[in-house]
């Protein structure tokens, strides 16, 4: 990786000039099934760069390989292929020790704030327990490094005491929260993180995690369904569909002038479950089927666009703009 800014990626413009803390470049990573049945593409040739202190939202309906691209990211899924560079070190090929030991640099919050936590912890344990695992703070210091992180995350010290069941799911994840920023990392990868919280909620979590980034400088990658929620806190956009990433962008560009219509499907949807507004006429057929892979174009067997030649070969992303792409033959 000669080029540490990424600049030329093809399938990842980067704004020019800016210092890349996240760069994937031609990630594959499949997953056996049954014998028999072809084995399930989770993530194929996805590549894209996440600059310092920025975010890069991933979007795709369910089984899309959002979440393996995440822990691909991670060094928590081993890939098949393809370089993965964060902070400036190769995750693809550390060693396990190395790995657990970046750990405290990069960490994840997931959707299931309840599930995430340990049931026998209290709040201050849960919040002291990563302190304990990777740094040597004891004592007073430990004490005022949880207070500051419970403070951090705009959760009561009055809540210390109490046990994850009898926090509401807001309070869950901000101890989930509390306790991925423990170890002062640098980067968080977000995993549908208010998904499963009530949407009165979700705001304030994604207030927080806004507040977060501008005071930590962290760099986010955050996977949601919610287009809402990528809108609130993203500036780049990546939209998968079926492992393959098919459009990258500005937030803004990609949700008002989709190039893919893929992309297109996806804010219709979103559009369509809101009564105030008349129903899209999407035509895009049927639901993602992981074992149904067709060949040439992935997005063939729903494509109200489809054409001859979209059975012939994937598109690579092509530029729409300098750091606009899509994987679509219409972008020509
Ligand atoms: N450990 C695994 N073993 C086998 N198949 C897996 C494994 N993890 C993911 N897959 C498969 O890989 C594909 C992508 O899964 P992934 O969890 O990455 O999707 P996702 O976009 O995060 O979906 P969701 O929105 O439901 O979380 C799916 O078909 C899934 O069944
Ligand atoms: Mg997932």
């Amino acid at each position: 990786m000669s080029d540490p800014t990424y600049a030329d990626a093809p399938q990842s413009p980067a704004a020019a000039g800016e210092a890349v803390a996240i760069a994937v470049e031609g990630l594959n990573k499949t997953f056996p099934t049954r014998r028999g049945v072809p084995d399930v593409v989770a993530a194929e040739d996805v590549g894209f760069t996440v600059p310092y202190g920025r975010t890069l939202g991933i979007v795709g309906e369910s089984g899309s390989g959002k979440s393996t691209v995440a822990r691909c990211i991670l060094g928590l899924t081993p890939v098949d292929s393809g370089r993965i560079e964060v902070l400036g070190r190769s995750i693809v090929d550390a060693p396990a020790r190395a790995l657990r030991s970046w750990r405290s640099e990069m960490q994840i919050v997931f959707q299931e704030p309840y599930e995430s936590l340990d049931p026998r912890y209290h709040v201050w344990e849960a919040v002291a327990e990563p302190l304990l695992l990777h740094t040597d703070q004891r004592g007073m210091d430990l004490a005022r490094r949880v207070h500051e992180l419970l403070e951090q995350v705009a959760l009561s010290p009055d809540l210390a005491g109490r046990y994850p069941h009898e926090l509401s799911g807001g309070q869950q994840q901000r101890v989930n929260i509390a306790r991925a920023l423990a170890t002062s990392p640098r980067v968080l990868v977000l995993d549908e993180p208010t998904a499963s919280l009530d949407v009165s909620v979700q705001e304030g979590v994604l207030r927080l995690l806004l507040r977060l980034q501008r005071e930590l400088n962290l760099t986010y990658v955050l996977i949601s369904h919610d287009l809402k929620a990528i809108r609130a806190v993203c500036e780049r956009v990546a939209v998968m569909y079926l492992g393959r990433l098919v459009e990258i962008g500005p937030t803004e560009e990609v949700l008002s002038n989709p190039k893919h219509p893929y992309t297109e499907f996806l804010i219709g949807a979103e559009l369509s479950v809101d009564p105030d507004v008349a129903p899209a006429a999407s035509v895009v057929r049927g639901e993602v089927s992981s074992t149904e892979r067709p060949g040439g174009c992935v997005f063939t067997t729903r494509c109200p666009l489809v054409t001859s030649t979209c059975h012939e070969a994937q598109p690579p992303l092509l530029e729409v703009t300098h750091d606009h792409a899509a994987a679509c033959i219409l972008v020509e």
